[in-house]
């Protein structure tokens, strides 16, 4: 098993990653202490492993199962809500557990839950897909969505726990698998030229979810992730750098509707479109924009969303919760393995946009 510590101001915690974790679950959560315990789960994962969770957890403490319904359409304040009255059904009290199995929208509308239930419990991470291990379980965004924007509402509130079991992987639908390489690839850009190089040789072991491979990524992708969520937990700075490929990703998803593309999708495009961005503003070489998107390609992720409007996606990005002041900050590369924020002039970006392929 390894382990990756994060040490941020808002808690301390491990990540723990390796194979047959679900089974160790209830040794691993009695140190914990708590007096009781919600498991929040999704459909689909209910019957795989939420259930069976939930069964195992009743040695710990008395257990309750909540089953939210599926996609990123679901993450609303009625969720969150139903969460809560689970809490409240269950007689939850300050020293009860949240324990989020799933993906990652149910991590974040059950840790928001969480954040807020009594002015704030404890919840614990088992993410089921390879985005939520190695991206949204890790950090303590937690939040649901508005009708004018992604993850307008909600908190930073760290988990006690993330349990990562790269058993899991192995039930992902290939089109899950892939979407959480989009972060796997983004880790290496932003911030290790060595790693990226290394997934990039990887890709067809990761996509055949090699245990071995997969685990190295997890843990490597947690790391990445742990040190700029330590060093700037509430994204007042460092931290924005891990949205790189989200403007355009997060543009791609409301456009096209949420639940069209997946997230890791939206931001495998987006990672392409960053990197074109970066070479218009003499940042990034040609040939690593192509290495940017060959990877992407790669990992059966798409390069290009034809059709968007060019108009809607700008407006889109200027109702991001990251544009400042009417001023898009975007995430850009100076080079594979070291990103950058900067604002961007109107000209480059709409060449970027059409070179994409948005009208
Ligand atoms: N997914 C970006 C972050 O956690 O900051």
């Amino acid at each position: 098993m390894r382990r990756v510590r994060v040490s941020a101001p808002g808690g301390s915690y491990e990540i723990l990653i390796g194979a047959d974790l679900l089974a160790a679950l209830p040794q691993l959560l009695a140190p914990l202490a708590p007096t009781r315990l919600l498991v929040v789960t999704d459909r689909n994962v209910a019957p795989l492993y939420g259930t069976a969770v939930a069964a195992a957890l009743e040695k710990v403490a008395p257990t309750a199962m909540f089953t939210l319904g599926e996609g990123e359409t679901g993450k609303t304040m009625t969720a969150v809500e139903n969460v809560l009255d689970a809490l409240v059904a269950h007689r939850a009290d300050r020293r009860s557990i949240v324990v989020v199995v799933g993906g990652g929208v149910v991590g974040d509308i059950a840790g928001f839950a969480a954040s807020i239930f009594m002015r704030g419990i404890r919840f614990v991470q088992v993410p089921t897909t390879l985005l939520a291990q190695v991206d949204s379980s890790v950090g303590g965004k937690t939040g649901v969505n508005h009708r004018h924007g992604k993850n307008l509402i909600g908190a930073f509130h760290q988990p006690s726990l993330v349990v990562a079991d790269a058993d899991v992987l192995r039930s992902l639908p290939p089109r899950e698998l892939s979407a959480g390489l989009a972060e796997v690839l983004k880790h290496g850009l932003l911030a290790d030229a060595d790693y990226f190089a290394e997934v990039e040789n990887n890709l067809p072991l990761l996509l055949a979810c090699d245990a071995q491979a997969m685990a190295h990524a997890v843990a490597r992708s947690c790391e990445i992730k742990a040190g700029v969520v330590g060093r700037d937990e509430k994204e007042s700075g460092e931290r924005a750098l891990l949205n790189l490929g989200h403007t355009f990703g997060h543009a791609i998803e409301s456009l096209a509707g949420y639940g069209h593309w997946l997230h890791g999708e939206a931001v495998g495009c987006g990672l392409c479109l960053a990197a074109d961005l970066s070479q218009r503003l003499g940042l990034l070489a040609a040939s690593d924009v192509d290495r940017v998107r060959d990877a992407v390609k790669r990992a059966n992720l798409p390069v290009r969303i034809p059709g968007l409007s060019r108009q809607d996606a700008l407006h889109a990005m200027a109702g991001d919760k990251k544009a400042e002041g009417g001023k898009i900050r975007f995430i850009l590369l100076e080079r594979i393995g070291k990103a950058i924020q900067r604002t961007v002039p109107a000209d480059a970006l709409d060449a970027t946009l059409s070179a994409g392929g948005y009208c």
